[in-house]
């Protein structure tokens, strides 16, 4: 758990920060958007319950992320595209299902592993409370990623697609940062 409740959260205050932080936030907010639709799009289409429980604790954590982010982010700052992320993170979680558990765990160590590179670069850019709150949630991608690490073992056959995954993420996260 996040060591922010949502009242403290509501004392964060957004509008001293720099376009570049703004960009950054804007990301984070449409990347949490994403991540929540993984775990809907997987938990739509698996039956297996060791997956389905996995991704049911991890979607609390993104819900909880986005709904921080929401709180934060007023909403002429936040992506235009944020249709596209729910449809992209979506049809990625439901890939990632169809593929059987160890595709949708190395899919999920993918998205992770990106998501805490993309947190870690842009924490200087935020004055503390804020980067506290960014890093606890960094921290906690960085446990999402090492579970599915753990349980994708062994999962280098899907080296490809684990670099895809982490060039799409990439390409999405330029894309929010803009628009
Ligand atoms: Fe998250
Ligand atoms: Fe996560």
């Amino acid at each position: 758990m996040s060591a922010f409740e949502s009242s403290e959260t509501q004392a964060l205050d957004v509008s001293g920060l720099s376009t570049d932080a703004i960009a950054e936030l804007r990301s984070d907010h449409a990347g949490e958007t994403g991540a929540v639709y993984i775990y809907l799009g997987l938990l739509a289409i698996s039956k297996d319950p060791i997956l389905r429980q996995f991704a049911n604790a991890h979607l609390a954590t993104e819900q909880r992320h986005l709904m921080t982010l929401n709180g934060l982010l007023p909403k002429h700052a936040q992506s235009k595209c944020l249709a596209l992320w729910r449809l992209a993170g979506w049809s990625l979680g439901a890939i990632a299902a169809l593929g059987g558990r160890p595709f949708a765990y190395t899919t999920i160590q993918a998205v992770e592993t990106f998501v805490v590179e993309h947190y870690q670069q842009q924490l200087h850019l935020f004055p503390t409370p804020l980067r506290t709150l960014l890093e606890s949630f960094c921290a906690d991608e960085a446990h999402h990623r090492d579970e599915a690490r753990l349980a994708a073992h062994p999962g280098s056959k899907y080296r490809l697609w684990h670099w895809l995954v982490a060039s799409g993420s990439a390409a999405a996260v330029g894309l929010a940062r803009r628009l």
